[in-house]
């Protein structure tokens, strides 16, 4: 079944969570796809699990758009969301359009997410009146990690509650579809949910979100230098891979492998030609 907006519309209509993970590759995107997932979220957490940045800073749009392009090959049937990295929706109405439709024309996503509530309304209508959708991004943003002073749970004091749910509604009436909620308290991440009418997509804001996201890398067991709380690894793929490896090395080194069957044959009479 393809998944478009309206379909994101329906799950949280119908009380059905919305899955999503993030992609960045065919082989993956592809893996996802065959699973059902609802959503593929081509994130600018890119910068930090693709690239090995500290933070997402320095994330390009030509970058989201190469990794885009190679998900949407693999996806068939997933909503295909691009992340707007810092800076290219910030300095000017135009500038996030032309990035926005860039995303779509260039890289092929359905939908474009960016990060921000009252500051970046401007550029959630004008993309939306562009006829491209987009998801909004409250709580622990982490494009504003220095803004922040650093990775830190958001929404714990009355002012940046009243804050979030006001911008969450901000959201919502400048046409966005959905909108993720990170680094919150699940209590506010429910309020949030139940003032709004669009799906809340949470990771680290608890299970009364209407879906969640989770970057796939950590839950897998593929990146271990930093868990944070809100990661539930399903699988430890880090060690199988090492061990997979390690038993490749073993094998190259010790001349067990390739054997026979992964040998190509020519014939006798062919090879006598060669000499
Ligand atoms: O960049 C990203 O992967 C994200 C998700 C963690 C929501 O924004």
């Amino acid at each position: 079944m393809k998944n478009t907006i309206l379909t994101f519309k329906d799950l949280k209509k119908q009380h059905k969570k919305i899955s999503m993970l993030t992609a960045y590759d065919y082989s993956t995107a592809r893996l996802f796809d065959e699973c059902n997932i609802n959503g593929i979220l081509i994130g600018d957490s890119l910068g930090m699990v693709i690239k090995g940045d500290e933070d997402t800073l320095g994330v390009t749009i030509d970058e989201v758009i190469y990794h885009t392009k190679a998900v949407k090959k693999g996806a068939k049937n997933a909503l295909i969301v691009s992340d707007m990295p810092f800076l290219s929706y910030h300095i000017s109405v135009e500038q996030a359009v032309l990035n926005a439709g860039r995303l779509v024309k260039e890289g092929g996503a359905h939908a474009v997410k960016l990060e921000g509530g009252a500051h970046v309304i401007k550029q959630i209508e004008a993309i939306v009146n562009a006829q491209i959708p987009v998801m909004g991004h409250l709580g622990l943003t982490p494009q504003s990690v220095n803004a922040f002073g650093g990775f830190k749970v958001q929404g714990k004091s009355e002012e940046t509650v009243k804050k979030l749910i006001e911008d969450a509604k901000l959201i919502e009436k400048a046409g966005a579809f959905a909108v993720v909620l990170e680094g919150i308290p699940g209590k506010v991440a429910e309020m949030i949910t139940d003032s709004i009418s669009i799906p809340t997509i949470g990771i680290g804001a608890g299970k009364e979100c209407d879906g969640q996201i989770l970057v796939y890398q950590d839950m897998l067991g593929m990146f271990n230098d930093f868990v944070p709380k809100f990661v539930k690894q399903y699988a430890n793929l880090g060690t199988v891979i090492k061990e997979a490896v390690g038993s490749y090395i073993s094998e190259v080194q010790n001349g067990s492998f390739p054997e026979e069957k992964h040998t190509f044959s020519i014939n006798e009479e062919e090879l006598k030609k060669l000499y």
